[in-house]
């Protein structure tokens, strides 16, 4: 079975561009920035540089796009300067294909002039982020967006905090203006939910009060199309496209892991209907495996916290904290403990990306997959040791 092209995200794109560039006066909370968080594998790199980048720049935006994932030797700041540099470079490349989107600015041949030493951003005695992004902004006179994805890994270290801020103080130096040609966007996504989360959110975070929210994940549109395309294929297997879906959403929503399992249906004697769920559920139990690994070595108190999330998130509420909590984490472990125990394993649970804090005292596990496992686990009554 051959992987066929992406799906494109045409609408979803054009929906989000529009809400940045184009916001309303209830989204101008947009300027301050927006943070997208989601579980791995669902597409979120793949939708940012398939779909988002080219809406944005069909609406007259400068893209600049940096992972901070490619390379995690370099640190954060080291790759956003790269890609600042990179973006500078092109324009003052006479005949880039990015500078030819601003031939109506009169620029000359030789491309975009900038008062500052290019090649010298990030390096000591070069210009601020804040200089070249303003000016940035000044010349090409249009928004410029910067899209950081895995956006927490600025978190943590001296480094990072230092790119956020000066970021931050570019984003006001720019939008602040009463009337600058174009605005400053930042876009962070990530895969850390808690942590992507609490930079919009947390009082201290550069980016406090912009906007915070879940990346859409593929849905029925995109098992549709699948199911379409592989329909044309002799002699292959398929599920109905309801099972099929059904199987998607078992598998947390990842592409890949709907592929593998439909070449593993392949192989199955059963009706596809029948032995496709299956198929899926298995495969969404052993993807898990590693966060559940780690669970299993973080300890007793670990497990019985997870536990109690995996309760919490069934009946909305999970206290992890309170005298009834701890009384349950001494029954299953068969030992007392006490709230800083507890504090410190939920602190290296959420480090660990296996829970994250929605609200104050309100805990969720990070990934709806591995909760899914865990409860299937549960439910086969597997030794967990
Ligand atoms: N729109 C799509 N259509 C088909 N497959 C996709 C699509 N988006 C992602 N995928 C598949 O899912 C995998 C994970 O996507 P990726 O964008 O890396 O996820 P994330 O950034 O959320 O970790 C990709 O390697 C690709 O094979
Ligand atoms: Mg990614």
């Amino acid at each position: 079975m051959s992987p066929t092209a992406l799906y494109r995200r045409n609408q979803y794109a054009a929906d989000l561009a529009q809400q940045l560039l184009k916001p309303t006066a209830l989204q101008v909370q947009v300027r301050s920035g927006v943070f997208l968080s989601g579980i791995r594998r669902i597409g979120k790199t793949t939708f940012l540089r398939q779909d988002l980048v080219p809406a944005l720049e069909a609406m007259g935006a400068l893209v600049i796009y940096v992972d901070l994932w490619v390379d995690r030797s370099k640190s954060p700041a080291a790759l956003v300067h790269e890609a600042v540099r990179a973006t500078l470079a092109d324009l003052a490349a006479p005949g880039s294909t990015l500078l030819q989107r601003f031939k109506g600015l009169n620029v000359g041949a030789a491309g975009f002039t900038f008062g500052f030493q290019a090649d010298a951003v990030g390096k000591p005695g070069g210009a601020t982020l804040a200089e070249v992004l303003t000016e940035l902004v000044d010349k090409v006179k249009t928004d410029v967006v910067l899209i950081m994805d895995e956006v927490q890994q600025a978190l943590g270290t001296e480094d990072g905090n230092n790119l956020l801020f000066a970021l931050k103080a570019a984003r006001d130096a720019v939008n602040t203006r009463p009337s600058t040609p174009g605005y400053l966007l930042f876009l962070g996504t990530g895969s850390h939910k808690s942590l992507v989360a609490d930079m919009a959110t947390r009082r201290t975070q550069p980016f406090a009060g912009a906007v915070s929210a879940s990346y859409e994940p593929l849905g029925a549109d995109f098992v549709r199309w699948k199911h379409e395309q592989l329909r044309q294929m002799p002699g292959i297997k398929l599920p109905s496209p309801e099972v099929m879906h059904q199987g998607f959403v078992a598998v947390g929503q990842r592409p890949e892991e709907l592929q593998n399992a439909l070449v593993l249906l392949q192989a199955r004697p059963e009706s596809p209907d029948m032995a496709f769920p299956i198929i899926c559920t298995t495969l969404a139990a052993a993807a898990s495996e590693v966060e559940i690994a780690t669970i299993e070595s973080l300890g007793a108190l670990a497990r019985a916290l997870f536990e109690r999330v995996v309760q919490g998130s069934e009946s909305g509420e999970s206290g992890l904290f309170s005298a009834d909590a701890l009384r349950q984490y001494a029954e299953q472990i068969g030992m007392v403990v006490d709230t800083p125990q507890v504090q410190n394993m939920v602190e290296r649970m959420i480090a660990a990306n296996l829970i994250h804090r929605q609200s104050h005292g309100v805990y969720a596990v990070a990934d709806p997959f591995v909760r899914q496992a865990w409860q299937q686990r549960k439910a086969m009554q597997l030794p967990r040791a």
